[in-house]
């Protein structure tokens, strides 16, 4: 299969790289960041989450980040929405386009979420009767389809199982997340071959995090098997906090690289993307997690 001539990337840092943050950031920082990722031309930023700010409480000032971030026409702001209430609080706050997240592994699902599989998806149906009637597009995670820090190994026919679910009840896309990052191309090859008989391929996007130095080579792998669509986090922010040991999600910048080497198209601006993930590592006191903003950074 030949490869895609173009990808979209959905910038999940606001959301998948900040929640796992002990120290407060503030909203002005916040803001600050998805701004800069608006300017840098990502398509689609998940701003923040409309969970419980008792299991995530760095989330719980989304609504406001929601209200002061600068809009531009075309790009899409998301956020997560775990059950009705997160939906509703999600359309408050002038939410356009909201992803539900369940797993493909039943004990990383109580440890994230709090019930089964099936009582999750059973908690999403009111969601996607909602958003319908509000016109709004519902995007679906899955975690967990690489290997789970409870329950090891993972089958591909069970994250097929859920991701089919999530497709059917009406999620216009379905992003598939190796949380722990332990997964190899191999296996990930393994894994689009199987879900991809459930659900169309450009219905799926992979979302890939560097634990084990796997990612760049897992998106590789899956543009191999005509994925188009990947989750990244600029700065490479993240971790999971129901995933012990779990590092970032892959850099969004170092995704940029590897898809401007094979000369396919995002529109994004790598100087502008590299000074957003400089600049929250910085309010973050740390060195930015992208090889690439390393690399260029350094004098
Ligand atoms: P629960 O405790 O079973 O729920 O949590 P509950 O219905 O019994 O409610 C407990 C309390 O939470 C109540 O408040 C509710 O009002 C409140 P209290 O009476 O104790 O004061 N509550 C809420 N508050 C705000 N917003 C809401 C909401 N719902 C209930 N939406 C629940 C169940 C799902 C709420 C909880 O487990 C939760 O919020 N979990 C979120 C976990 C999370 O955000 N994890 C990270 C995202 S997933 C991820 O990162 C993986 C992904 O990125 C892919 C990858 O990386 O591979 C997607
Ligand atoms: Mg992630």
């Amino acid at each position: 299969m030949s490869l895609p001539s173009h990808v979209r990337l959905v910038e999940v840092g606001p959301r998948d790289g900040l929640q796992n943050e002990a120290q407060p950031i503030s909203v002005d920082d916040k803001v600050r960041l998805v701004d800069a990722l608006t300017e840098a031309g990502l398509g689609y930023i998940e701003v923040g989450s409309f969970v419980s700010p008792k299991w995530v409480p760095q989330m719980a000032g989304s609504a406001e980040v929601f209200a002061r971030i600068q809009r531009k026409p075309g790009v899409v702001y998301g956020a997560l929405a775990p059950n009705l209430r997160g939906f509703e609080d999600a359309l408050a706050a002038g939410v356009k386009e909201v992803a539900v997240f369940a797993a493909a592994s039943e004990a990383f699902s109580q440890r994230n979420i709090n019930c089964s599989i099936s009582e999750s998806l059973e908690r999403f149906a009111p969601i996607m009767e909602a958003a319908r009637q509000h016109g709004i597009s519902v995007r679906g995670y899955v975690s967990c389809v690489l290997g789970c820090p409870y329950e090891g190994s993972i089958a591909p026919e069970q994250v097929a199982l859920v991701a089919r679910e999530l497709y059917a009840m009406g999620c216009y896309e379905v992003s598939l997340g190796d949380t722990i990052g332990t997964g190899t191309a191999g296996a990930t090859r393994r894994m689009f071959e199987a879900v991809s008989a459930n659900v169309p391929r450009d219905k799926l996007a992979g979302h890939f995090h560097d634990t084990y130095g796997q990612a760049l080579a897992n998106i590789y792998a899956s543009l191999q098997e005509g994925i188009a669509v990947f989750d990244s986090s600029v700065a490479g922010l993240g971790g999971c906090p129901y995933a012990k040991g779990a590092s970032g999600n892959v850099a969004t910048e170092d995704v940029l690289y590897l898809l401007d080497g094979l000369g396919i198209h995002t529109g994004i601006d790598m100087d502008r993307l590299i000074a957003a993930g400089n600049r929250i590592s910085e309010v973050l006191g740390r060195a930015t997690g992208s090889r690439v903003a390393k690399a260029r950074s350094a004098t």
